[in-house]
């Protein structure tokens, strides 16, 4: 472990940021943070810690404030339902909406190139990040390249 300033610190090729204390999420259980150029959303699921990307990848739309299952260990994506496993970033179900929208969706797709692309994309899992507790503090861990 290098050199811990209260604010990153690197443990093999892992760079681990704090990002914000435990008790911020008392009111807030979803929190979005900047981490490396990474947009990361931290969920609070009952008294553990869950880091993925912020953004969908199906639009590219902020999952912030989406519902989570944690019996099932899954967040839906609150735009078009796509539920994703937070602790592996696995697909569970992929666009989730009802046949009435996705045959809306198919008619407009054909004046739109990037809705036809919305409407073919396979099945794209999230990035799911390290995190930890320290000392009251949540931290996030990212890859880097030694
Ligand atoms: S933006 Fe998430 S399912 Fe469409």
């Amino acid at each position: 472990m290098a050199e811990n300033n209260n604010k990153e610190f690197t443990e093999g090729n892992i760079l681990w940021k704090n990002v914000a204390t435990v008790s911020s999420f008392d009111k807030k259980e979803q929190q979005v943070f900047n981490v490396n150029k990474n947009e990361i959303l931290i969920a609070k699921v009952g008294d553990k810690f869950k880091a993925m990307q912020s953004r969908c990848p199906h639009a590219g739309l902020s999952m912030l404030g989406s519902q989570i299952n944690s019996e099932k260990d899954l967040i839906f994506c609150k735009w078009h339902n796509t539920s994703f496993c937070y602790k592996d970033g696995k697909v569970d179900k992929w666009v989730d909406v009802p046949p009435y929208q996705k045959k809306l969706v198919k008619v407009l797709a054909l004046f739109s190139k990037k809705l036809k692309q919305m409407v073919e994309m396979p099945a794209t899992p999230i990035e799911i990040f390290k995190i930890q507790v320290i000392e009251k503090n949540v931290w996030v861990g990212i890859e880097v390249a030694n």
